[in-house]
């Protein structure tokens, strides 16, 4: 799987999207250790809290699957489904993905005209403790 492919199926992932409440539509596609690719989108909610992220959506879809190791995700989204910008996984997703995922699991941000900007989990929620480790 490359990282194009990836960008690719998360641009897919994005016309999943239930988001009547924000018009965004985001789409990822998260890469298992296995190969495996799992894509989510953002599902709204009309009392706002329960909505959730595309990158939730694809990581817990995964893990429902029996999968724990992720190497990589994906992610776009722009009103209406127009990518406009880059799309940075919120808080909420990035503390998820410090669950599951190492230092250098890389997220790629897909941006307009074939563009993308990747970062890794450490650059994006540092961390120097941690507390899975210290929990066992
Ligand atoms: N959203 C995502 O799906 N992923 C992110 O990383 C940030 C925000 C969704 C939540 C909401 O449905 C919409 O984008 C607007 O914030």
């Amino acid at each position: 799987m490359t990282s194009e492919k990836l960008m690719e199926m998360a641009v897919e992932a994005m016309r999943h999207a239930y988001s009547p409440y924000s018009g965004f539509k985001v789409g990822a596609a998260v890469l298992c250790a296995d190969g495996s690719v799992y894509q989510g989108c953002n599902i709204e909610n009309a009392a706002f809290g329960p909505s959730v992220c595309a990158e939730r959506t694809a990581i817990f879809k995964a893990v429902y699957d029996g999968h724990r190791d992720f190497t990589a995700i994906a992610v776009c989204g722009g009103k209406d489904g127009e990518i406009s910008g880059f799309f940075p996984p919120c808080g909420v997703c990035r503390q998820v993905m410090r669950e599951f995922c190492e230092d250098d699991f890389m997220i790629y941000m897909v941006g307009p005209n074939g563009t993308h900007e990747e970062m890794t989990l450490a650059q994006l929620l540092p961390c120097s403790f941690s507390a899975k480790k210290h929990m066992q």
